[in-house]
């Protein structure tokens, strides 16, 4: 088996959507400070490149929660690897996410984040996959709503791999 990536966005329709999103965060927030809260690893890319697009102060916080292991089918387990190195009461929080995909990782992330009494919580997502889900949640902002494909790049991985590609692409694989 070979594996073949397809271009899907670009690199520079990816720039354009962040720049809108950007747009519509100010609407949101204002000049309010905000933490962004990255979930690693796959949301590093959009989070840093996003970030440098908004307008009000901004801080960086990480956390890590565990969704796919190595292989392409979601496993159902969710459990948090990395907490936030601080406290969230009161603060405007944005939830940064690469995709939403069932839905069960965001939705346990959401309900823990919600319980430390975030002045606002909101969430950003660059990719959606509506077809794929199985808990009822939304991303406040998306980036870009996709068919049901396994995509790489742009932060997202498989088995690791491609997270560094400038564009996402649809995954193959083809027969030798
Ligand atoms: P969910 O809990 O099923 O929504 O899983 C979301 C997480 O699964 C994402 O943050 C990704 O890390 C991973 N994931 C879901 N779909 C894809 C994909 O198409 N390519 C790469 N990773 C994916
Ligand atoms: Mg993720």
């Amino acid at each position: 088996m070979k594996e073949r990536v397809e271009v899907m966005l670009t690199a520079e329709e990816i720039d354009k959507r962040l720049e809108e999103l950007a747009e519509e965060l100010y609407k949101e927030f204002g000049d309010e400070p905000v933490e962004m809260i990255c979930t690693l690893k796959g949301a590093v890319v959009v989070t840093v490149d996003l970030a440098k697009k908004m307008k009000m102060p901004v801080s960086l916080n990480f956390m890590s929660v565990s969704s796919y292991g190595d292989g392409t089918v979601s496993s159902g387990n969710v459990n948090v690897k990395l907490d936030l190195d601080d406290d969230i009461n009161g603060k405007n929080v944005l939830i940064v996410e690469d995709i939403i995909d069932t839905g069960r990782t965001l939705k346990k992330l959401k309900e823990l984040l919600e319980f430390r009494n975030p002045k606002k919580l909101k969430l950003v997502t660059l990719l959606d996959k509506p077809d794929r889900r199985v808990v009822d949640i939304k991303g406040d902002y998306t980036g870009f709503t996709i068919p049901d494909a396994f995509v790489v790049g742009y932060g997202l991985d498989y088995a690791q791999k491609y997270r560094n590609l400038p564009y996402v692409g649809i995954l193959h694989f083809d027969e030798d």
